[in-house]
């Protein structure tokens, strides 16, 4: 399996035909050189909430490459009535089993909301995925504070998290390693990092900070495979 951190919240992950992007905020991402034009065959796109940094190019990158969008029921329909037809509705404890393996969509404490035209449309409540494609499991928490529902995560057996430790609209770096002591993963991938100014965390910090896990600490483009 490949993940490939995009700068920001933004993730790709390979695993055979499963090709996918998380909250792919490509664009206005001052961390990456990847555009959305670079994604020519993806199989799906999850969006963890509606804020720009997040659901950022996932209109443009599911209209060019006909990937299943997967996001709560007020994006999926801000996304159908914006002219995309490939897209899973879901909720919050809710999983399902889709073509590569499942995803269940994952509590986050942060708010939700679509800027178009600056009017503010209702985007639901945020969430994190669980994503479990051949027997490893991701979880992208998406923007969230630290939250005692991660407890729960603990049973899921998470492979890699990828967890926000910049603080500010996120779990800072004490925060995140709390959440850490929490979910237990094998490995766990910072990120919503040194994007803006007033997200500016050291990774290195955040690796000196947790103790039950591997902190693999990606450079915006950069791989993890496992
Ligand atoms: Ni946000
Ligand atoms: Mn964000």
């Amino acid at each position: 399996m490949i993940i490939k951190y995009l700068g920001h919240s933004a993730c790709y992950i390979e695993e055979g035909n499963f090709k996918a992007l998380i909250d792919p905020f490509l664009r206005g991402n001052p961390q990456t050189k990847s555009r959305p034009g670079d994604f020519k065959q993806l199989s799906h796109i999850f969006v963890t909430h509606g804020h720009g940094d997040h659901l950022g190019d996932t209109l443009e990158i599911a209209k060019q490459t006909q990937a299943k969008v997967v996001s709560n029921f007020e994006i999926v329909n801000y996304l159908v009535n914006q002219g995309l037809i490939n897209v899973h509705a879901m909720h919050i404890g809710g999983r399902i089993r889709l073509g590569f393996g499942t995803v269940k969509m994952t509590p986050a404490l942060h708010g939700s909301s679509i800027l178009d035209d600056g009017r503010m449309i209702y985007a639901g409540n945020p969430g994190g995925f669980v994503i479990e494609v051949a027997g490893k499991k991701i979880y992208h928490a998406g923007d969230t504070g630290l939250t005692m529902d991660m407890q729960l995560l603990a049973d899921e057996a998470i492979d890699v998290a990828i967890l926000p430790i910049g603080g500010n609209f996120t779990m800072d770096i004490e925060d995140a390693a709390k959440a850490v002591t929490m979910i237990r993963p094998k490995v766990v991938i910072p990120v919503h990092y040194d994007t803006f100014d007033v997200i500016k965390a050291s990774p290195e910090v955040f690796r000196q900070r947790v103790e039950e896990a591997e902190v693999v600490i990606l450079k915006p483009d950069e791989e993890y495979r496992f």
